[in-house]
């Protein structure tokens, strides 16, 4: 890519101490990055949006409807994310393609067809609001509306890894290769599946289903890791790398805090409320400590999305359940999942961001966190004439949360 850079023809040996190169460069267009622009629709950028209906959509011409590229701070090169309209009565153009990639229906109703192209049967399922699916890598599939109203879906994808990679549209869209290992192609390939296991990293709890007709109101097992009574599934969906879980914030109740590095965008699919995000380095307690101006925040409702770590490094990000629902979110991190983290296989990892800063972690337990956050808590709930579940026990030194309000 340096080639790419303008009035910089020649190279020139250092002359003295002076050390080469431009000593700060723009971070240039990667291959993806040129794939978004040349779709002809807009590329939104930012921390995060109260709901993806308010982004606007201009017609994609590839897609066969309207849509808007979505690539939050942090997650560059991490996953590809969009929203798409399908058009009443109408339906997405048929497309296959190397990467992952996932559905989360916002609004409307209609079906997916997948089918690899030298079989005659077609899957087909139905979709509504809240439902998830995943589409097999380079299966063919086609998105129909079945009402006359639009039909809004948030896809995500692991596009930018493959594209980054490949630097070849034509190569991603037109490989003749047929994954039959992500696409057994049994009759009951999309029929939803309830039950549960231990995920094979962290032992939390799984679902393998490539369709989960309803990720608003399904029941989700007790997790208690971000706050008392949390309670979350990892759908494990068509071979994905792409990781994602569905986690639920008790009402009148918020996360700890913690910290990792970017990747997660967090989507609300019920309840509402406000996540905090900040730069570890800051410390747990930014308000106190002067750097207020450092926190970013974003208020959101079902169909908005926010970015855990927009900065790249390690940020702490906290979560805020404020209406009367519990606050419901669906995190996707792309292929950056628990057990990619580096070193060694078989080296051993804890689960830092369920412990906290105490024991090794790095989640901020009530008692360690900033007052400024229990304060404005307990008045946007009395401003939205919602119950507080927070226990004060919590908040003394030492405290060992337990789900003793539940
Ligand atoms: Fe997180």
């Amino acid at each position: 890519m340096a080639h790419d850079m303008p009035g910089q023809s020649h190279w020139h040996e250092p002359s003295g101490n002076k050390r080469a190169g431009l000593g700060k460069f723009g971070r240039p267009m990667t291959p993806y990055d040129k794939f978004m622009e040349s779709e002809g629709i807009p590329v939104f950028r930012d921390l995060g949006v109260k709901n993806v209906r308010n982004l606007p959509m201009t017609d994609w011409k590839r897609r066969g409807g309207k849509g808007s590229y979505i690539q939050l701070f942090g997650t560059e090169g991490k996953w590809g994310c969009y929203v798409v309209e399908v058009p009443g009565s109408g339906a997405l153009n048929p497309e296959k393609h190397l990467y992952e990639e996932i559905y989360l229906v916002v609004e409307g109703r209609g079906s997916t067809e997948v089918w690899l192209e030298g079989d005659a049967k077609r899957h087909v399922f139905e979709w509504q609001p809240g439902s998830l699916f995943s589409i097999p890598v380079n299966a063919m599939h086609r998105i129909v509306n079945a009402t006359s109203s639009p039909a809004i879906l948030i896809g995500g994808t692991t596009a930018p890894n493959l594209m980054n990679l490949i630097d070849n549209v034509d190569a991603i869209f037109n490989c003749p290769y047929e994954f039959r290992d992500r696409f057994s192609g049994a009759d009951d390939f999309y029929k939803p599946n309830d039950n549960i296991e231990p995920d094979p990293v962290r032992g939390l709890a799984m679902r393998r289903s490539n369709f989960m007709p309803d990720i608003v109101d399904c029941e989700l097992p007790l997790d208690n890791r971000r706050s008392p009574g949390y309670r979350r599934i990892e759908p494990f969906m068509t071979g994905n790398t792409f990781y994602l879980w569905v986690g639920q914030h008790e009402n009148g109740r918020y996360s700890k805090a913690h910290a990792h590095t970017s990747a997660a965008v967090l989507i609300c699919v019920k309840g509402g409320g406000y996540t905090y995000t900040w730069p570890e380095k800051l410390g747990p307690t930014p308000w106190k400590d002067g750097h207020a101006d450092q926190v970013r925040r974003l208020d959101y409702e079902p169909g908005g999305m926010v970015s855990a770590a927009p900065g790249g490094a390690r940020w702490n990000h906290q979560h805020f359940s404020v209406t009367k629902e519990p606050f419901r979110l669906s995190a996707w991190f792309g292929p950056h999942s628990p057990g990619r983290e580096p070193g060694p296989p078989g080296e051993q990892h804890t689960d830092y961001t369920a412990m906290e800063i105490p024991e090794g972690g790095s989640a901020i337990p009530y008692w360690m966190e900033d007052p400024h956050i229990r304060t404005e808590y307990e008045q946007t709930l009395k401003n939205n004439g919602v119950e507080n579940r927070m226990h004060p026990d919590w908040y003394i030194p030492g405290a060992k949360v337990t789900n003793v309000a539940e």
